[in-house]
């Protein structure tokens, strides 16, 4: 016997009309009949990764992602010493000193009930131990962004639900410090100040501040800065100052770093394996003797096969060039670099990713502001689904002004969301590329498989995967992981209609796990 979803699917389609989050709508005038997942449920439910890594004696700050009608009302049970939860905010904060696992039950609670889940806390070398998930400048404000905006994209990013879901970095990218020999800082502007400290443009008059402000919302901040001279957009670089800059970055509380190559390339003699490596072998060095933790993030566009070393030095680091410059005119460019990202599933593990770049989906930049994505809706859910399977970073980098229900429905989806962040940490691998099917699929810690049915067809078509072949046998259950839905037993072969450049996401799960 066969399953086939296709016609499942007409059945799961949110009604017209039916309100899919409650934050602000800027493009309702699409109609709602292919949003997908459906609304979060009014009761507490509690998401985000199972597992949590901190370094000794650093501080933890962790925001419970929970969704759920407010007010909730949070608890935690085996929670260690050095720790504090706030009940009504649901931030965990404090820190541990000493190494091991710290398994710690939390439950949320509202007037419409309660959730609860485990939740470990491993306190030793190792962060990142499920893929960072945040919002990066870049894409939408490039190197005009402020510290307003900053401030703001994270008052969206609490509002528009996303952090309920687990997103939690405000990255700044590049364009926060001085841009040497620019009009707007003239070249005798200096960099740094007299002690060596970099300083920030006039867009970031109070950094501290700002950073301050994102923690004070249980939210975490990132920066940016290039090993080179100057950074790719022409700003200050930390070139001869690694120790120096580190230190800054701490002490103004930020917990991610991205470190971004660019004009590092200019000052190459000789290109051995160690000359790729040294710039990220010296700030990494510097991020670890810091009394915080910091997140480093790899940008060197997977030069010397950065996935074979990255991991010693960083959590993630990107494996190919700039998504926002990938086009094609048949399939989408996040497909191309999906593609490349894919073949490289052996090397991610807990606290070592491949960054395929960011989620460009919803309203993204462009020179004259912000614009709706030319992505077809069946194509960002496909997007999204690609970065699930491959335990890729889920950083969103479009504009917080205009998450629109669509974008969110696409961001938000707790069970896609589950995928990445699954405790195993690993990536899934190619199980089929032609020129018309594309699927991935993933082990989960369950035992169960993700798997991604992709039709890189232009016409609807019909993907079909031999259960067998997946490894799995019995009767699996297999769900339906963008409409949460379980679409019933099967035998044999999982197969689904799939739309042009769309996606099927499924879990099956064996029923003998
Ligand atoms: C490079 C990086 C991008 C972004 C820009 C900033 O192109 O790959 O992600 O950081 O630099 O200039």
């Amino acid at each position: 016997m066969k399953c086939n979803y296709a016609h499942v699917l007409l059945a799961l389609l949110v009604l017209p009309g039916t309100v899919v989050f409650s934050h602000a709508d800027t493009n309702l005038s699409a109609g709602l009949d292919q949003f997908l997942t459906p609304p979060p449920a009014r009761e507490a439910r509690l998401h985000g990764p199972l597992v949590y890594g901190v370094r000794p004696g650093s501080p933890l700050l962790y925001r419970i992602p929970c969704t759920g009608e407010r007010p909730v009302e949070f608890r935690a049970e085996h929670l260690p010493p050095g720790l504090t939860l706030n009940p009504t905010n649901g931030i965990l904060t404090g820190e541990i000193q000493q190494p091991g696992d710290y398994p710690v039950t939390l439950f949320a609670r509202n007037a419409r009930g309660g959730d609860q889940r485990n939740f470990c806390i491993k306190v030793g070398d190792q962060l990142a131990l499920t893929p960072p998930m945040g919002w990066n400048s870049w894409y939408i404000h490039f190197s005009h962004v402020t510290e307003a905006t900053m401030r703001h994209a994270a008052d969206a990013m609490i509002a528009s639900g996303m952090a309920d879901f687990g997103y939690q970095y405000v990255n700044i990218d590049d364009g926060w410090n001085i841009k040497p020999g620019n009009k707007n800082s003239p070249a005798d502007l200096p960099t740094r100040d007299a002690e060596g400290h970099l300083l920030p443009n006039k867009n970031f008059p109070d950094i501290q501040g700002m950073v301050d402000y994102l923690h004070g919302r249980g939210l975490k901040a990132g920066i940016y800065i290039s090993p080179g001279p100057t950074t790719c957009a022409g700003f200050a670089g930390s070139r001869g100052h690694e120790a120096a800059d580190a230190r800054t970055f701490a002490g103004w509380g930020f917990d991610f770093l991205k470190y971004d190559w660019c004009s590092y390339g200019d000052h190459a003699s000789t290109k051995t394996l160690d000359y790729f490596q040294q710039p990220y072998r010296v700030m990494s060095a510097e991020l670890k003797k810091q009394p915080r933790d910091l997140v480093f993030n790899l940008c060197q566009y997977g030069m010397a096969d950065v996935w074979q070393w990255g991991g010693e030095m960083g959590q993630c680091w990107r494996t190919t060039g700039d998504l926002g410059n990938e086009h094609d005119t048949d399939l989408p460019g996040f497909y191309h670099i999906a593609f490349r990202n894919a073949k490289l599933s052996a090397y991610a593990r807990p606290g070592a990713w491949n960054d395929p770049d960011y989620l460009l989906l919803g309203w993204v930049g462009g020179s004259h502001g912000s614009h709706p994505t030319t992505l077809t809706r069946n194509e960002q859910y496909s997007y999204m689904s690609l970065w699930a399977l491959m335990a890729a970073p889920l950083i969103f980098s479009g504009d917080m002004d205009r998450l629109d229900a669509f974008t969110l429905n696409v961001l938000c989806n707790a069970e896609v969301i589950d995928v990445d962040q699954d405790t195993l940490g690993r990536q899934g691998r190619i199980f089929r590329q032609t020129a018309d099917e594309y699927v991935l699929v993933r082990q989960l810690a369950d035992g169960s498989r993700a798997v991604g049915l992709f039709n890189l067809s232009g016409q609807t078509r019909t993907v079909a995967v031999p259960l067998g072949e997946l490894g799995l046998a019995g009767h699996p259950i297999v769900r339906d992981l963008w409409r949460q839905q379980n679409l019933g037993p099967c035998n044999g072969l999982l197969t689904a209609e799939v739309t042009p450049h769309g996606v099927q996401l499924l879990r099956v799960q064996t029923q003998n796990h």
